[in-house]
């Protein structure tokens, strides 16, 4: 039988009950899973540093054996080649995301043509969830109630509490 390493990428800025949930899914399905967060330059404004994305995963997924978290500079297809990886997971939340999606994938199987990119569905009612919109409704006081675990949501009620306090802080001369 065929040992499967799956890389789940993305920003997870930061992680939601989403994701969470597709981590669980994927894990019934590969050998080895490995999320690995994307030290992405181009996206700026992130809320969460690399570091701290990572940590707040490996806490959120340390019972499960088969999954580990890292992170990655560059392209994926580079990072699946030295984490010797036979594919990529991806998650499709509605017919919105598919367009992006299916870029990517053939995208990364004209770079890699030997990784094959594996769409999941999240359960339905994480359908409308992503980390963008956790982070406006956090940025506003809103409820994260069933959006991100617990732990994630202090982590962003500090960080807003953080930004706020920093942008009115009065400079010094
Ligand atoms: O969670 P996101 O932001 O949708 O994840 C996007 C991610 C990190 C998977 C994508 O930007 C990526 O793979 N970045 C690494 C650079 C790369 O390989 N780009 C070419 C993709 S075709």
């Amino acid at each position: 039988m065929k040992h499967i390493v799956a890389i789940y990428p993305g920003s997870f800025d930061p992680v939601t009950n989403g994701h969470l949930d597709l981590i669980n899914r994927g894990c019934k399905l590969f050998d080895n899973l490995i999320v690995a967060v994307a030290q992405n330059p181009d996206k700026g404004g992130s809320l969460f540093s690399v570091d701290e994305r990572v940590e707040m995963l490996k806490a959120m997924t340390a019972q499960i054996d088969n999954v580990t978290v890292d992170a990655f500079e560059g392209l994926l297809m580079n990072y699946c080649i030295e984490k010797n990886a036979n594919a990529v997971l991806r998650g499709i939340r509605a017919v919105s995301d598919y367009e992006f999606e299916l870029q990517m994938a053939l995208m990364n199987r004209k770079i890699e043509p030997r990784v094959e990119t594996v769409f999941m569905m999240p359960a339905e009612k994480y359908s409308y969830l992503s980390s963008r919109i956790v982070r406006e409704i956090a940025s506003f006081g809103g409820p994260l109630t069933g959006l991100v675990p617990d732990m994630v949501e202090e982590h962003l009620h500090r960080r807003i509490a953080e930004r706020r306090s920093a942008a009115f802080a009065i400079p010094s001369k």
